[in-house]
């Protein structure tokens, strides 16, 4: 089943209850990029703001933290109401030991990801593969929107595919109607999008677009 989470690094962050309620009947999650001006030269929001949209959401979250030290912040996401249907996922070079947070973020009952940069190998990951619900690959460096998708990627999710058949496979940067069907092709079941959805007049038919992209 191939799920659509839209970004909200692209929308009206003045009016995110809004984003979050236009996407709501025909997304299946809502990304939300944390990112700390650290680990990528960017910053957005972090756990206060996270728990305000899942406040208004009706459909899960999938939190992607591009920040340093993750482990310091699993419990701020877990007051912030994230639960068993939300996704805490964390770039593997950002912690010493990515296994330990992985078992951490598991045991608070939140599911567990981790983040692939476009510089990180697949052996750097390949061994926590069978730990996580969910491998986000990244399609450009992370830290902004609207970049082009590096195709080069695809073999990672491919790789990726073949060691897990239930892993899910979320695919971040890039990612619009042109792009969607090879990330598919490539094994990826969670498409991420921020500036092809909400830079579109219409968020819910840009999410229609790339359905029919990928012939559902
Ligand atoms: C970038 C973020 C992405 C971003 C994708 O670091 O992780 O989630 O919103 O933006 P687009 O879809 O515009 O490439
Ligand atoms: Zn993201």
């Amino acid at each position: 089943m191939l799920k659509i989470a839209p970004s909200l690094l692209s929308a009206d962050m003045a009016r995110l209850a809004e984003a979050v309620e236009s996407i709501a009947s025909s997304a299946d999650y809502v990304h939300c990029d944390v990112m700390d001006g650290h680990f990528v030269p960017n910053l957005t929001f972090g756990a206060p703001v996270v728990g305000a949209v899942k406040k208004v959401s009706s459909l899960p979250l999938d939190v992607h933290l591009m920040i340093e030290h993750p482990g310091r912040w699993i419990k701020d996401y877990l007051d912030a109401g994230l639960d068993s249907e939300d996704f805490l996922t964390f770039h593997v070079e950002a912690e010493f030991d990515p296994e330990a947070i992985i078992s951490r973020i598991r045991q608070t009952g939140v599911r567990p990801g981790i983040a692939i940069k476009p510089n990180t190998s697949f052996e750097q990951f390949e061994g926590l593969i069978e730990l996580v619900d969910q491998v986000l690959i990244m399609t450009v460096e992370p830290g902004f929107g609207g970049q082009k998708f590096m195709h080069d990627m695809l073999t990672k999710v491919k790789m990726t595919r073949q060691m897990s058949k239930l892993v899910v496979i979320g695919i971040d940067g890039g990612i619009d109607k042109n792009t969607a069907h090879l990330a598919v092709e490539a094994g990826a079941d969670l498409l991420i999008a921020g500036s092809a959805i909400f830079g579109h007049s219409d968020p819910q038919s840009a999410i229609a677009e790339i359905r029919r992209s990928i012939g559902e």
